[in-house]
């Protein structure tokens, strides 16, 4: 009897302990052509993922979700936050509407409060709504009596910080925000025993400073020579190290060092442009099989900083959605094909093992990563397409002529851009200007499918068009 009831408890550590040491996932649902929520979920559960984030609170996914053991985190959507940390009848009847309805049954544990909204200044009145809709939440949480389960946090991307992430040390959260969003947001995570959801993206850390930085290191790879913080002396064999440190860092500039930190989102794509670096197969199995060996390691790696902590890890993304705008690699971060093969359901891009046991030795080869042009060596411009219909070049001009004065200063009349004087051409004129500006802000040669980058000098007379040099 005693013997059996040791065994019994036992088993019911082992159940609990491989619930926290299982993977996330992003569930986005930005595609035209993606499965059932049913059929998603039967394949979360397939591939032993064991926690799943939305981005909205979709009854569907919910339901399927129901009665499995994964846990859930539900956001409330951007345009749903003003109302919320207005009103606490309105944060009550989300939380009914949106989490009551389908708990314990799913297992939500956490609501995020946006998406990223601290990344977005066109959204700068709600920064400062965003810890007023938590404390709502919260207490709508209290008064249905789901609290303390259930968590409120809200996801921030690396833009958070102001500056380089090198030192991690030396990091701080942003001027504009630091002591008004985030003191009180960390307040609030650290009374609640809440962790702060970071978005960091080794891949765009390293694509944006190619020179500096080796791939290897942003790939989890020993083949580098690390990096030694000048702050601390702490060293550093991957770049989501220094990137999450330098959160860490930034958090106890402000004095909040014992809050947790969930990696809301991190991944690697598949395809790419041409004017886009390291986004295949090769590199994002590497990336994301060695993170999730990295992330479920027992006992926990954690960080220099913060060794032998647990970062719970929600990988971007489930599957390839191809309705995001912007470069091919947006399209491209799926872990799932959402495609239904003759002789398989929704296929992996790549293997790869959830449950972090299997060494990396034992997966097969890999296709080799494309040659790529050494940095610096390209020369590349974005111009107007020929084919494009004209509404759609016009909407296209006034965007990128609105984003800075220098941008269409060369097209007005008397300048060496002004003629000829057409539309396609200004169009191209402005794309351009447009794309070598903001490229390194994440912007893009799309316009709706009105541009085409291309390798050859659109420049003429006394017209000339700056090159990206890549
Ligand atoms: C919820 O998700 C399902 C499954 O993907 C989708 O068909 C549906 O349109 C979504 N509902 C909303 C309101 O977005
Ligand atoms: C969540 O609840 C609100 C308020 O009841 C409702 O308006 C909204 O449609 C719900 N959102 C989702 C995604 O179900
Ligand atoms: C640390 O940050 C400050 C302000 O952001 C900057 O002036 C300084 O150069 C940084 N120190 C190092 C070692 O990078
Ligand atoms: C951080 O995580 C540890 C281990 O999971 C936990 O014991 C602690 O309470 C958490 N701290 C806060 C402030 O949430
Ligand atoms: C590499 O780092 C140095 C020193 O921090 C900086 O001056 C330089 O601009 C960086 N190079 C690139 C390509 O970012
Ligand atoms: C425009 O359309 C023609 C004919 O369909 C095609 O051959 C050409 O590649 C297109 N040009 C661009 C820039 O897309
Ligand atoms: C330039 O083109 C626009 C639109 O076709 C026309 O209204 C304008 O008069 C032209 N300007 C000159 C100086 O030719
Ligand atoms: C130009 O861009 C359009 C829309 O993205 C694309 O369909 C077309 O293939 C491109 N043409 C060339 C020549 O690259």
């Amino acid at each position: 009897m005693q013997i059996l009831f040791t065994v019994v408890l036992a088993l019911a550590f082992a159940i609990s302990a491989e619930a926290k040491y299982m993977i996330g996932v992003n569930y986005g649902q930005l595609g035209d052509n993606l499965p059932s929520a049913k059929h998603a979920v039967s394949r979360i559960k397939s591939l032993r993922i064991g926690h799943v984030k939305i981005y909205d609170a979709n009854s569907s996914i919910l339901q399927a979700l129901a009665g499995t053991k994964i846990t859930v985190a539900v956001m409330i959507t951007d345009q749903e936050i003003s109302e919320i940390a207005a009103s606490q009848r309105t944060a009550d009847l989300w939380v009914k509407h949106n989490v009551s309805t389908y708990y314990p049954e799913t297992r939500i544990r956490t609501i995020l409060v946006g998406n990223e909204i601290l990344s977005d200044p066109n959204q700068r009145q709600t920064w400062f709504q965003i810890v007023p809709a938590m404390e709502k939440i919260r207490s709508a949480l209290l008064k249905y009596k789901l609290h303390p389960k259930i968590k409120v946090s809200t996801p921030l991307a690396m833009d958070v910080l102001q500056g380089s992430i090198f030192p991690p040390s030396n990091a701080t959260f942003r001027d504009n925000v630091r002591e008004l969003v985030m003191r009180p947001m960390l307040s609030y995570l650290q009374r609640t025993h809440s962790p702060l959801f970071i978005d960091a993206y080794p891949y765009f850390a390293w694509e944006n400073d190619a020179k500096n930085v080796s791939l290897d290191f942003a790939l989890f790879g020993s083949n580098n020579r690390g990096y030694t913080d000048s702050g601390n002396g702490l060293r550093y064999t991957n770049l989501l190290d220094v990137q999450l440190d330098a959160v860490f860092g930034a958090m106890a500039d402000l004095g909040y060092d014992a809050v947790n930190i969930t990696l809301s989102e991190t991944g690697w794509p598949t395809r790419q442009d041409v004017d886009e670096r390291g986004a295949n197969i090769h590199n994002a199995a590497l990336y994301n099989r060695r993170l999730v060996t990295k992330m479920l390691a027992k006992p926990p790696h954690g960080t220099p900083r913060r060794p032998a902590r647990f970062i719970r890890t929600f990988i971007f993304a489930l599957f390839n959605e191809d309705l995001k705008p912007g470069p091919t690699s947006e399209r491209n971060w799926g872990l799932l094909y959402p495609i239904q093969n003759h002789n398989q359901s929704l296929p992996l891009v790549y293997p790869i093992d959830f449950t972090g046991r299997l060494p990396q030795s034992a997966y097969p080869p890999l296709p080799a990563p494309p040659p790529q042009p050494p940095v610096g060596s390209l020369h590349i411009w974005c111009v107007a397409n020929p084919n494009a219909s004209l509404p759609n070049l016009l909407a296209g001009l006034h965007y990128a002529c609105a984003q800075s004065p220098s941008i269409c200063a060369a097209i007005q009349p008397g300048q060496p851009c002004f003629n000829p004087n057409s539309t396609l051409s200004h169009a191209s004129y402005a794309f351009n200007n447009y794309y070598v500006q903001f490229k390194v802000l994440g912007g893009s040669c799309s316009f709706s499918g009105g541009a085409n980058l291309t390798f050859t000098d659109p420049s003429y007379g006394l017209c000339k068009y700056r090159p990206l040099v890549f």
